[in-house]
């Protein structure tokens, strides 16, 4: 793999995820981590990333110099470029002129390897106090800024940085820099692809679980969908997926599941028909947070007796589980850390009850999760779906929830769903959600008489990762268009309201 050596920002991720764009498999390591560990990895190149310190700063993270005794290719970014310049004898310096945000960069003469062919002048995002005054011996200068060094390369020891981010949208010519480093100066082919890693990912399921029996719990969504389709190309028929229907899905979700995915994976597939059971315990509840803990409860006990079914019958070793690699990054990066989150998910299965993980998609971005449901032949609809809440639609009722709300809120749902489709905005748009307000009535007129209805909220987002969100600028005449079929066609609603929140100050959701 290509190292990207995380010092503490939050570009590592993103970096990772540009090489794997570029075809290259990437792993993320901690900046704590030994030179002898990195190069037990064997690694094709080591890529240090940008990071909050000053490399002077007592306790700034440093990389083990180490790494610069062997014969790896190292590509520096940002503050790993100025920790690469410290580490070879060059000079940086707390020059107080900071440059932050969208910067000119000006070509040297000599634009080397990872500048050939570029624009003489062009605009970088830079972030950064400290800059390198001198390049260590042995390095061409390629570019400057108002610093004098904000890029250079070594070919003999294939060795090259840059002050700013090329990861990021902000740099013109990010991608290609990157690009220039790992197949010109590191000399890596671009072999990384979605059927590769399917290939890669059955050797190693196949290896781990051999004749064994296997579980997988699908929720609907992509990550599970995608992971046990993975398993069963790996071991087929070893494999038994369990599907609660808790009544709680949109229109035509269960169906997916049930038809669809079934139809195209030819996956074992046990449904539990649980609705009565989810709406019984729901009754009469209206907190969103004892919603979420009822939801999870009797979740967890309905699979737990489903899996102790198929156990009985076929005796399971393993569980699959769709954590994916942000996840496993943020939750510590080593596998004893991201185990615990593991079990987390699974938490409340008995001890009598416990399978070994099977994780197919711990190494994998989301997108590339997208990538590989595709090339498995997964349903495009499944494949793109938006996130959505494990509690369903019991947290889009704001009021308890009851098999009739839930028909409202689904048709509801499903106007929005498909005028947001027919607009080709489906890959603009983070999630969509719509929101009853049950406990809400408003005075509405329609055809001779006075109605007294409720309201539904429409709330798109446009988000990066769920943690902040931005409302979605909808085209009017769009918003127009749902809210006309909403009224018209969804008895008991008589008005359609935009959410123009973002978050923070609000949620994505309503409860
Ligand atoms: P909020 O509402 O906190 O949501 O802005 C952030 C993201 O998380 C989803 N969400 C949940 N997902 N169980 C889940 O699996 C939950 O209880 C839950 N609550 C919110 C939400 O849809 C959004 O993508």
């Amino acid at each position: 793999p290509v190292l990207v050596v995380d010092f503490g920002a939050q570009y590592a991720q993103l970096i990772a995820r540009r090489v794997r764009e570029a075809r290259v498999y990437s792993e993320i390591v901690p900046s704590s981590m030994s030179a002898a560990e990195m190069l037990a990895r064997d690694p094709a190149a080591i890529i240090l990333s940008g990071g909050p310190s000053s490399v002077y700063e007592p306790g700034a993270p440093q990389v083990d110099p180490k790494i610069f005794d062997a014969d790896v290719p190292v590509f520096g970014i940002c503050y790993g470029f100025q920790a690469m310049a410290a580490a070879l004898g060059g000079e940086v310096a707390h020059t107080g002129a900071r440059e932050y945000g969208g910067t000119p960069v000006v070509v040297a003469a000599d634009p080397g390897v990872l500048l050939r062919g570029l624009p003489a002048e062009f605009n970088v995002w830079m972030s950064h106090g400290d800059a390198v005054a001198t390049a260590p011996a042995g390095f061409t200068v390629t570019a400057s800024s108002s610093a004098p060094v904000v890029a250079f390369e070594d070919l003999a020891t294939r060795r090259a940085g840059v002050q700013f981010h090329p990861e990021v949208a902000h740099t013109e010519h990010g991608q290609t820099m990157l690009q220039r480093f790992l197949y010109d100066i590191a000399g890596i082919e671009p072999a990384w692809t979605p059927s590769n890693i399917i290939d890669d990912q059955v050797a190693v399921i196949r290896e781990k679980v051999g004749d064994r029996q296997v579980i997988c719990g699908l929720s609907g969504g992509v990550d599970s969908a995608v992971a046990a389709a993975l398993v069963h190309k790996a071991v087929g028929d070893q494999l038994t997926c369990v599907f609660v229907d808790h009544g709680l899905l949109r229109a035509g979700e269960a169906e997916q599941v049930e038809n669809d995915y079934v139809a195209a994976t030819g996956i074992r597939l046990k449904v539990v028909n649980a609705q009565d059971r989810f709406l019984s315990a729901l009754a009469g509840v209206t907190d969103p947070e004892t919603k979420r803990k009822i939801i999870g409860r009797e979740f967890i006990r309905v699979f737990e007796a489903a899996a102790r079914e198929v156990d009985t019958e076929r005796h399971v070793e393993f569980l699959v589980q769709g954590t994916l690699y942000p996840d496993v990054v943020e939750s510590g990066g080593g596998d004893g850390a991201a185990n615990i989150k593991s079990h987390h998910n699974v938490g409340g299965l008995p001890d009598d009850l416990r399978f070994a993980l099977v994780e197919p998609l711990r190494t994998l971005f989301k997108d590339e999760v997208r990538q590989l449901g595709l090339e498995l032949g997964l349903p495009p609809e499944m494949v793109w779906r938006h996130p959505f809440p494990g509690p369903g639609l019991a947290i889009r009722i704001i009021g308890e929830v009851t098999a009739d709300r839930l028909d409202l809120l689904r048709e509801a749902d499903l106007i929005a769903r498909e005028e947001l489709t027919a607009a080709g905005l489906d890959r603009d748009v983070w999630q969509f959600p719509v929101v009853l307000l049950a406990d809400v009535r408003s005075v509405g007129v329609q055809g001779d008489g006075r109605t007294y209805g409720h309201p539904v909220v429409l709330r798109p987002v446009s988000s990066e990762d769920a943690m902040t969100a931005d409302w979605s600028r909808l085209p009017y005449d769009l918003v127009g268009r749902i809210s006309t079929r909403i009224t018209n066609e969804v008895r008991e609603v008589n008005r359609v309201v935009l959410d123009v929140t973002s978050k923070p100050p609000g949620t994505i959701e309503w409860e």
